[in-house]
């Protein structure tokens, strides 16, 4: 039962108004539903009128105050429209439900003794019967009756007495930004005043004990509220903004009107118990949330399909703000590394779809990197074609028209054209069609002209055997062969399959600096002499390139390697020293320069490339080549080590971060010449989590740390976000013969709580970042992996299919591997009672092949 984006139709009726009581309690809480109906004009003939609902026990229905005998189906209840009158009418009816019995964290569920809700994306239909889709929008008035100190839900305050609370909402919503809190909290509180000098209330709840851990995300919301005045002039919009934390979420946080809950890692923080990382992904999430109100919320989406609209925008929008408060540069890399490592992997897979799918099973499994990560590259890719002035009076003709809709890609596409003049068709397809494109090029210098010739390959994808050429940004400097650049940055628009670009009257063979910036996500292909790449390392002005062509060195080097069993390369190690010294680069810089290619980020490189990767190689390869880094930095490393440890009291910000993650990247460089002595001493010493973390993750690697675990383990047993890591990093760097058996010991452990969403991944999610681990010849964890998910899709469908997608890789490997993956996954899609979810995924794992 595929959903197609081409079935659309406006709803029936429109809901101007809707009034909701909550009369909870853990087995049977009840709620009555109000809903006050209009026939839409915009709809012809007089149709039923069809309400979603699931698991929802019906004790009354009536229209207008006239019962009405009606029996629901499994997905909802229809009033026949003989029953309809052609005026304005209240449909009122009341549900049991029973929070305590949700496990799959979605609808009304209860976490730790407190009550919240997730209805994005169909949640809502599992707390009463509505039309459950994000183009209905209606004002909400909600009472909560419970004996519970706090009670919460969108917009305003209105009343509350003793064991009721009643909330208005005046802006017009979705159901899925629908939220409710209640429970026994504690509020960290504070205050912002808007740019137009009015006074917000700032609360995030918490359970009693972690008020003390909220300051990092408070000042992170405050400067989020301020970063969206200032860059695109979005003020808030309510006297009041709330933020909950709780311990068991599906997924990172939710945007719900005026009240955000959150997964409460991404809230909960202290130098103590949160890493740097931490911090940075906090800052970047809060501020995501916050963003929703403008991008997603005021305007929101016309249908599901539409996904992409809201969070590729707003993705876009924190990763800007993320690089301003922190570094551009920086940021810019690592998000280009997290969209290679799992928007490529996606999109090179059987689970490839278009940044705006046409057809879905099941929605919750299109939250994906796809329509977030590549969602806002292409945002990116717009902006770079109209130039960030054109970029701004769009988004402001964006706010200004859509305000209060549920909008569509079209429509964002439009206010560009208008914007601009510009036609967009070709444009487009970078949201209708899937797929990597490849981008190769070659060049040639004749009597002072350089030439690019650059040509377009778009691989098949599922349901796309064959596409038009897109039209792909390319931003381009040209050095000459001593380092300086002879062409500042120009963009390229490359429209056609072939085209070829001169630059004429220099006076030597340039070295191209391609894809500055990362201007558009696509594979480049283009056989690059070593000493070119060493080059743009040293004297690219762009420092993505500069990264990159160190990437491009190292991953060069470490493909022999695998390859040819060569040795470490010596261009790649002398760069990396030169880098290492370098005192005029950022620190920050330097980590990310440091750190070596991924495993399965080489196992996709190589397969791009043609090869079978074999992950046991690959992991035996990286080990030699870091040895090979560690003997060559070998006279530097002390110095590294001292020179960027941070003195005094440790401070979040990037300036602090940077030179302890070069640091952190050197003592592991250092513990494979001093056998760890090093990283004990730190792990012994360390006073926050960045560094405790950093000197276990040495000992891992090279078979150490048992006792730095179990000390670890003794004093962080009763926190439960750090205990994820504890779990998490012990099989991460497990051996590849002994990732699944740690795994299926850590299952046993007493506080391996299968059922937290947090906990689940921080186990299951880590086995499969391992990757000779969970790819080593056995299949041992494979099928660790699959029982597993199994086991929770009982439960929590959405996690267990979004779980699964560790097997999404299976068409790189061998016919052995292959095989077991496949029947892994074919066992799964014969299971009785499977999951909507998790049976879409692994029939789209299967169908492709
Ligand atoms: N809109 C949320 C965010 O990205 C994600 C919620 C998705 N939840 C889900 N069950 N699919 O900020
Ligand atoms: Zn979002």
């Amino acid at each position: 039962t595929a959903i197609r984006l081409a079935d659309y139709q406006p709803f029936s009726h429109l809901l101007p108004e809707v009034d909701l009581t909550f009369r909870l309690s853990p087995d049977a809480t009840r709620v009555s539903a109000r809903l006050h109906f209009a026939p839409n004009p915009g709809r012809a003939g007089h149709p039923d009128l069809r309400l979603d609902g699931e698991g929802l026990r019906l004790l009354s229905i009536s229209l207008d105050g006239k019962q009405l005998d009606l029996t629901p189906d499994a997905q909802g209840l229809t009033i026949p429209a003989a029953l309809l009158p052609n005026r304005p009418f209240t449909l009122q009816t009341e549900v049991e439900i029973a929070p305590a019995a949700n496990t799959a964290l979605e609808g009304l569920y209860i976490s730790n003794g407190m009550y919240c809700t997730q209805c994005e994306a169909e949640g809502f239909r599992k707390i009463t019967f509505y039309p459950d889709r994000p183009d209905v929008m209606a004002r909400f008035s909600v009472r909560i009756e419970a004996d519970l100190p706090v009670k919460l839900s969108n917009g305003n305050p209105t009343a509350q007495g003793p064991g009721w609370a009643e909330w208005h909402d005046p802006w017009p919503k979705p159901a899925y930004l629908f939220a409710l809190v209640a429970g026994d909290l504690r509020a960290h509180s504070d205050s912002f005043t808007t740019m137009s000098g009015r006074e917000v209330a700032l609360n995030i709840w918490v359970r009693p004990g972690d008020e003390t851990r909220c300051g990092y995300a408070m000042g992170a919301l405050q400067r989020a509220m301020r970063w969206d005045e200032t860059a695109y002039g979005r003020e808030y919009d309510l006297d009041l903004f709330n933020i909950v934390a709780v311990d068991d979420f599906n997924m990172g946080a939710m945007e719900n009107k005026g009240l955000n809950i959150f997964n409460s890692r991404y809230v909960l923080a202290l130098p103590e118990t949160a890493t740097d990382d931490d911090f940075a992904r906090i800052e970047a999430i809060i501020a995501h949330e916050y963003f929703h109100n403008w991008t997603g919320n005021r305007i929101t989406c016309r249908d599901w399909f539409q996904l992409c609209l809201k969070e590729g925008l707003t993705v876009f929008r924190d990763q800007q703000f993320s690089g301003d408060m922190r570094s551009q540069a920086v940021k810019r890399i690592e998000d280009v590394a997290l969209l290679r490592a799992r928007q490529f992997r996606e999109d090179g897979g059987p689970l490839a779809h278009p940044v705006r799918p046409d057809t879905y099973v099941e929605i919750n499994n299109f939250y994906t990197a796809t329509v977030y990560e590549k969602g806002a590259e292409v945002i990116g890719m717009l902006k770079l074609l109209v130039g960030d002035a054109d970029y701004a009076r769009a988004l402001d003709l964006y706010f200004a028209r859509h305000d209060g809709q549920a909008a569509t890609i079209e429509d964002w596409l439009k206010v560009f054209e208008d914007t601009t003049g510009r036609d967009l068709a070709q444009f487009k397809r970078w949201y209708t069609e899937a797929g990597t494109p490849r981008l190769k090029v070659t060049d040639d210098w004749q009597e002072g002209t350089y030439t690019l010739h650059l040509q377009q390959d778009l691989p098949p994808t599922p349901g796309q055997p064959t596409k038009a050429p897109k039209l792909i940004p390319v931003a381009l400097g040209l050095l000459n062969p001593n380092g300086d650049e002879v062409l500042p940055t120009v963009v390229l628009e490359l429209s056609q399959t072939r085209q070829s670009f001169s630059f004429p009257g220099l006076a030597s063979r340039p070295v191209p600096s391609l894809l500055r910036g990362f201007s558009a996500p696509v594979i480049l292909e283009r056989e690059t002499p070593a000493a070119e790449r060493a080059l743009l390392l040293a004297h690219d002005t762009d420092p993505f390139n500069k990264w990159e062509a160190g990437r491009a060195l190292a991953k060069d080097a470490l493909a022999r390697m695998i390859l040819d069993g060569a040795e470490a390369s010596r261009d790649w190690l002398d760069a990396m020293a030169r880098v290492a010294q370098d005192d005029s680069l950022d620190p920050a810089f330097r980590a990310l320069a440091l750190r070596l290619p991924g495993e399965d980020d080489m196992a996709q490189t190589l397969h791009a490339a043609g090869h079978v990767p074999d992950p046991a190689a690959i992991h035996a390869a990286r080990t030699r080549m870091t040895q090979a880094l560690a003997q060559t930095l070998a006279p530097n490393l002390h110095a590294l080590i001292a020179r960027h440890s941070t003195p005094g009291p440790y401070s979040s910000d990037a300036a602090a971060a940077g030179p302890r993650a070069l640091r952190l990247a050197a003592l592991a460089l250092q513990s494979r010449l001093d056998a760890g002595a090093a990283a004990a001493a730190l792990a012994a010493a360390a006073d926050n989590m960045t560094d405790q973390i950093g000197a276990l993750s040495c000992l891992l690697e090279i078979g150490k740390g048992q006792p730095e675990l179990d000390r670890f383990a003794a004093r962080w047993s009763g926190d439960r976000l750090v205990m994820d890591k504890w779990f998490g990093l012990q099989i991460g760097l497990a051996a590849p013969d002994q990732a699944a058996a740690v795994t299926e010991r850590l299952t046993r452990h007493p506080l391996f709580d299968w059922k937290n969403p947090n906990r689940f991944r921080a186990v299951f999610g880590a086995l499969a970042a391992n990757h000779a681990g969970f790819h080593q010849a056995s299949g041992a964890a494979y099928r660790l992996t699959a029982d597993w998910l199994l086991k929770l899709d009982a439960l929590n469908p959405q996690s267990a299919a979004r779980m699964s997608t560790a097997f999404e890789t299976w068409a790189r490997y061998d016919a052995d591997r292959q095989g077991m993956i496949r029947a892994e996954l074919s066992r799964m899609l014969a299971t009785q009672g499977l999951s909507r979810d998790l049976a879409e995924m692994a029939g789209r794992m299967l169908g492709a092949d």
